[in-house]
């Protein structure tokens, strides 16, 4: 089977079949349907001839070293979909190039109370605030352990990241410590892990990006990777938010320099209501992060604005819909890109667009 067939099989079968019984799962609650989901992963996950038909079926990507780090492709699962690792040895048979597991904290935490995440359909947009709801990081620890994936050794085909947030009980000003007791936790299973100042869903959190606060954090732990090992420290990466100003994104990128991180992310999920359309109006009071198309143009002018100013690289992330997004994504200056929402609408067959056409 030619690419173009196997990503127009995909298309279809996630068009037609598997997306219109998702969204109805549960009533049409999405929380049913990620659920769902993940579920189908650890399947695949587990069985290795499923693997390898959805392997099958998956477009490779062209590799690149980001980071001292080969990456198999340029488009990697975003933060948030696999939080738990449950899906880790799925997601390079689906085409994916790196997954970045989490947001985990140092404690478990239940995350916000339910209704917490929203399709917007017309706008091919989600507004979650789910809030950090995770095992902790010793469980996500064990749970990497148990799956033989641990730093370089590519048990699971691609290279892992991994997200790291503070607990919700943990005072802001105590957030160093939360950050440092789960990287001290995982930095064995991790080939970059990301600092995540930049999530709406945790009081405060977004207060981190500020300068010294930000100075302080990234500081602690670029010097923890180097004592957990001197000659080839794990890479720290630093989220942001799409909603900072010029003025603040310069901030950080001092800091980032300065402190010696790996790299940005750029960007979560944004506070702004501006790409609601139609019907999802009703939805702009929904307290959360909004993803998917809404954010596409914002993403990308902040990875554009960033790329312009620094030789750190950019991992390029929001509202990547289709493969001209992702083209334009690294075109301004992304080394690698990620999806979230995009794969929600559009399936495996987007990873598979992507491949082909980022080479
Ligand atoms: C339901 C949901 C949960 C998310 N959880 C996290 C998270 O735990 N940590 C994080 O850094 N980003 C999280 N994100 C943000 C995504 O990683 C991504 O930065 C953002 O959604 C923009 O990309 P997209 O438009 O492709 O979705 C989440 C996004 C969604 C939709």
């Amino acid at each position: 089977m030619t690419a173009g067939l196997r990503t127009r099989v995909l298309a279809a079968g996630y068009g037609r079949l598997l997306r219109p019984v998702l969204f109805r799962l549960g009533g049409g609650d999405p929380e049913v349907a990620h659920e769902r989901t993940l579920a189908a992963a650890q399947t695949l996950a587990r069985v290795r001839p499923l693997r390898a038909a959805a392997a099958g079926l998956h477009v490779r990507g062209t590799s690149r070293r980001v980071a001292g780090i080969d990456f198999p492709g340029p488009v990697g699962l975003a933060a948030g979909l696999d939080k738990f690792g449950v899906g880790v040895h799925a997601w390079g048979a689906l085409g994916f190039s790196h997954v970045e597991l989490g947001t985990v904290t140092a404690h478990a935490q239940p995350g916000n109370d339910q209704p917490r995440l929203f399709r917007a359909r017309e706008s091919r947009g989600i507004i979650n605030r789910m809030g950090f709801n995770n095992p902790g990081a010793a469980a996500l620890a064990a749970t990497l352990e148990r799956a033989g994936v641990r730093r370089g050794n590519r048990a699971a085909g691609i290279p892992i990241g991994i997200s790291l947030g503070k607990s919700k009980v943990t005072p802001l000003a105590e957030a160093t410590g939360d950050y440092l007791t789960s990287f001290g936790l995982l930095a064995p299973h991790a080939d970059y892990v990301a600092v995540n100042v930049s999530s709406p869903n945790t009081p405060g959190l977004r207060s981190l990006q500020d300068a010294d606060a930000l100075q302080q954090l990234v500081a602690a732990l670029v010097t923890a990777a180097r004592s957990f090992d001197a000659t080839d420290p794990v890479p720290v990466f630093v989220k942001v938010a799409p909603d900072l100003t010029f003025d603040a994104l310069e901030d950080v990128l001092s800091v980032c320099t300065a402190a010696g991180a790996g790299g940005l992310i750029a960007t979560n999920t944004t506070l702004s209501r501006d790409g609601l359309v139609g019907a999802d109006r009703a939805l702009a009071d929904e307290a959360g992060g909004l993803s998917g198309a809404p954010l596409t143009a914002r993403a990308r002018e902040v990875v554009g604005w960033l790329a312009a100013r620094t030789e750190l690289p950019i991992i390029g992330v929001g509202g990547i819909m289709s493969g001209d997004d992702a083209l334009a994504m690294m075109d301004a200056g992304a080394a690698l890109i990620q999806l979230y929402t995009g794969y929600v609408y559009r399936g495996p067959a987007l990873v598979n667009e992507i491949n082909e056409r980022a080479r």
